[in-house]
């Protein structure tokens, strides 16, 4: 699926939350908002264990479903892990790969986010490949060659055709559950940045299409000031996209600033 950057792109990545019940509430005063929200692409990014009940839930409407990791091998003996064919087979269209709590609690490497985002396209899954520099790098003006790395190592081998279809969101790591956001203008900074790679490597219009998430402390307050920023596409949220007042605030604030940028 050839991504565009034309709507706000609302991604809600609930990491290691929730059960079940909630999960289904949750999604179901989405589901219910979500008619109201067409101008908003939007996701919910929730436990493996959740992925067949909150895809039953939203079932006929707009509202999308993503995984938050995956393996890249389609099956074997790899004990504990998720394959590409089984995100699909779950009804996921979406998978955060490299998200920084993975890099930095459970080994991932850039090689790794590498192989990852490969086996996500080759099973038709868009992969949200996270990158983003930590407190240190940045106090060390470090965070655009940090970027650049990451970018680099983590499309090697893909060409304009895939870029196409990946999505990119920058989180920085000291913004992430800190309630510490980025100014808009820091992350435009890097936003831009990003853009301008993208333009080097794949070229001006697949660049000008790409969908740029800005991720880490986002909430209903912060999201219009940072979206009405040129370069940034949309957010990926984690506490905030927990209620779904919230989360519907936030993608309510995006639309309003997309409109007002346009
Ligand atoms: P946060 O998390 O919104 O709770 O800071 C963002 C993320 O980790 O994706």
């Amino acid at each position: 699926m050839t991504i565009s950057n034309e709507k706000p792109f609302i991604a809600g990545n609930w990491k290691m939350h929730k059960l079940i019940p909630e999960a289904v509430d949750m999604v179901k005063a989405l589901k219910e908002a979500s008619a109201q929200l067409t101008d908003a692409e939007i996701v919910v990014i929730p436990p493996y264990t959740m992925l067949s009940e909150v895809r039953k839930t939203i079932e006929g409407s707009s509202v999308q479903l993503g995984a938050q990791n995956l393996f890249w091998e389609e099956k074997g003996a790899f004990t504990g892990e998720i394959s590409p064919l089984m995100l699909k087979d779950a009804g996921c269209q979406y998978v955060t790969i490299g998200h920084s709590e993975r890099r930095q609690y459970f080994g991932e490497t850039d090689e790794t986010v590498n192989k990852k985002v490969k086996a996500a396209l080759a099973h038709e899954l868009t992969p949200i490949m996270c990158i983003g520099e930590s407190l240190e790098e940045r106090e060390q003006s470090k965070t655009i060659e940090k970027v650049e790395t990451q970018i680099n190592s983590g499309l090697e081998g893909l060409g304009k055709e895939e870029m196409r279809l990946i999505v990119i969101a920058y989180e920085p790591i000291w913004a992430i559950g800190t309630g510490v956001t980025a100014t808009p203008t820091q992350a435009e900074e890097v936003h831009s940045f990003i853009r301008e790679k993208l333009a080097e490597k794949y070229g001006n219009e697949i660049a000008s299409y790409a969908i740029i998430l800005y991720g880490g402390s986002v909430k209903p307050d912060n999201t219009y000031s940072l979206l009405k920023e040129n370069n940034i596409n949309g957010a990926l949220v984690g506490g905030a996209s927990l209620e779904a007042d919230s989360f519907i605030q936030i993608t309510k604030e995006a639309i309003k600033a997309y409109k007002e940028k346009k």
